[in-house]
């Protein structure tokens, strides 16, 4: 491209995976979009790019289609040669990225004195699939758990507490109770001035540092962690800092004066706005970043959080996960956040998702009406997946079935939450994300294990389970259809990764690795891989492996673990 014109943009010539493979393997469509910028006939600017182009032995020779699409079609020897590389361990299809950035995701961020309830589920699940997948593409990653442990309901709380807390019930389900408080006394401020009164006070008293309230409120805060943790450790899901709300109070005063000096906030009927006249979908949504009362809000702790992240961090990007109706807010923040700060290079991204729902289409609650807690949906999936793993095999001891079924039903849950596109609903069914044919955790999982039988029932080893010397120095003889078609798919597994970073959308991995699932079987059905001869046996068990292995590595980055046996 640049032989031919040498003043193009070539960072928007990409080559991607033909959607069909009756045109090639790879395909790129950008030498149209080139031409007709220039007014130049597509057909022969391809024509004159492919005359240019030397695609040595990678390829067959490159065809021009269509309006002026480019088609590449892999020699099998290329593609044997990737895989041998593989094999040997030198990579597994994907390369760290040559140009690293530093990334905050910000994401799963529960309520404190609330339990997580499955609202909070796709965040957790979805903001650790992101930061395991920028980590593995070698990019530094520092996750945040932005958890919301400041604001009024504490006033509430703390009125709660001193009058009406029941020290056994704390003792016994500290969640629980802390919930009941709640729960009566918003009912009661509702009800009564004086109640909302008490509240506004204790509040005050707290965010000026009494010792009583905030002894109250620490409880409260290292109670609900404890809650969180164990959800976490379930999920294996870690942070590298969880830096709640309270943690900037003390930035928000000078924050405001400082917007207010700049002429970027002003006062409106007693309160404290910022105006995006200038921003016609936000010009009828001026942001709050003082209330007439004087108290601060969301939007002016986020401001100051991401001040702090800047300069502790110096990040590339920061990425917050919540769910859909947080848009607005994150709106007003990243415009906000470019008055402020215009020289800033940092991308801002919102990935925002759906709700979860029920099998009747609404909201996903209980039979009786509330909310699900996390914890309780993540029993009911051990539950579950502990049963469909005793019918299955009913001869097991126990513990090994208990094991099991802990991996394959945090695993269902999960990839039930990211294989949906993320931005629309999905309707909650466990016997859907539970089952072991279609696609679901426990399918990939099977896929893995049943790869892994392969080499135990032909007492062979392989990397997976480090064996050395098994496939290291084998060379891949691809001729069937089925195994060419296999070794194709395994090439693209760095192409989908990099396409879930990019585009934060894990469902890419979840298609990818259920295809790869689909392929192996093809292979599997067609190729014999232990009565083969010894040369053919070799590369077909290659083949196994590097598929096990890339399934194993795939799933790992959605946060889901593999067994050996199931
Ligand atoms: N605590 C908030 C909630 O439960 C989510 C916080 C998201 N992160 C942020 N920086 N605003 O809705």
């Amino acid at each position: 491209m640049q032989a031919v014109l040498p003043d193009a943009d070539v960072s928007s010539v990409l080559v991607r995976p033909c959607p069909d493979p009756k045109f090639g393997d790879y395909q790129t469509n950008a030498l149209m979009a080139l031409a007709k910028g220039r007014k130049l006939n597509p057909r022969q600017l391809a024509a004159d790019v492919v005359a240019k182009l030397d695609v040595g032995e990678a390829c067959a020779p490159v065809e021009v289609a269509g309006a002026g699409f480019l088609n590449f079609r892999l020699k099998p020897a290329a593609l044997a040669r990737s895989l041998e590389a593989a094999a040997r361990g030198e990579h597994l299809f994907f390369a760290p990225s040559p140009q690293p950035r530093t990334v905050v995701v910000d994401f799963s961020s529960p309520n404190v004195a609330k339990s997580m309830h499955v609202g909070h589920i796709r965040s957790t699940i979805l903001g650790d699939c992101l930061a395991r997948t920028l980590h593995l593409l070698g990019h530094q990653v520092i996750t945040d758990n932005h958890l919301g442990d400041w604001g009024t309901q504490f006033g509430m709380l703390l009125v709660a507490w001193k009058r009406s807390l029941d020290a056994a019930a704390l003792k016994a389900d500290p969640i629980a109770e802390m919930e009941r408080l709640y729960k009566m006394i918003s009912a009661e401020c509702k009800a009564n001035p004086a109640t909302l009164e008490a509240a506004r006070q204790e509040l005050v008293k707290l965010q000026s540092g009494d010792e009583q309230n905030l002894r109250i409120w620490r409880e409260m805060i290292a109670l609900s962690q404890v809650q969180f943790d164990a959800i976490y450790q379930r999920l294996g899901v870690r942070f590298d800092h969880t830096l709640g709300e309270s943690f900037y109070h003390p930035r928000l005063h000078p924050l405001v004066q400082e917007l207010r000096d700049k002429g970027i906030a002003r006062e409106s009927e007693g309160a404290v706005a910022v105006f995006f006249d200038d921003l016609p979908p936000l010009k009828e949504h001026p942001a709050l970043v003082q209330k007439s009362d004087g108290a601060f809000n969301y939007t002016t702790t986020d401001l100051a959080t991401l001040a702090h992240r800047l300069t502790t961090w110096q990040p590339d990007e920061i990425v917050y996960v919540t769910d859909a109706r947080q848009q607005l807010h994150f709106q007003q923040l990243f415009a906000i956040f470019r008055r402020w700060q215009p020289a800033a290079r940092t991308r801002l991204a919102h990935v925002w998702f759906g709700s979860i729902l029920g099998e009747d289409g609404k909201p996903f609650k209980t039979r009786s009406g509330e909310t699900i807690k996390l914890a309780d949906l993540l029993d009911e999936a051990e539950e579950r997946a502990f049963k469909v793993v005793s019918e299955k095999s009913p001869e097991m001891p126990e513990s090994q079935r208990r094991d099991i079924a802990r991996l394959v039903g945090i695993g269902a849950v999960k990839y039930a939450d990211l294989l949906p596109n993320r931005q629309s609903d999905y309707v909650f069914s466990w016997d859907k994300l539970l089952a072991l044919n279609g696609n679901t955790a426990p399918y990939l999982q099977y896929a893995y294990a049943r790869i892994r039988s392969i080499f135990r029932k032909g007492n062979v080893g392989s990397s997976v389970s480090p064996d050395p010397a098994a496939s290291s120095t084998t060379t891949l003889l691809l001729d069937a259809p089925e195994e060419l078609a296999l070794a194709r798919h395994l090439l693209n597994f760095g192409l989908v990764l990099e396409a879930v970073a990019d585009d934060y959308r894990p469902n890419f991995l979840c298609n990818y690795l259920y295809e790869l699932a689909g392929h192996f079987t093809a292979f599997y059905e067609n190729c014999p891989v232990l009565k083969s001869e010894a040369a053919q046996r070799a590369s077909r068990l290659a083949l196994c492996d590097l598929t096990a292995r890339v399934l194993k590595q795939g799933l790992a980055v959605l946060g889901i673990e593999t067994l050996e046996q199931m």
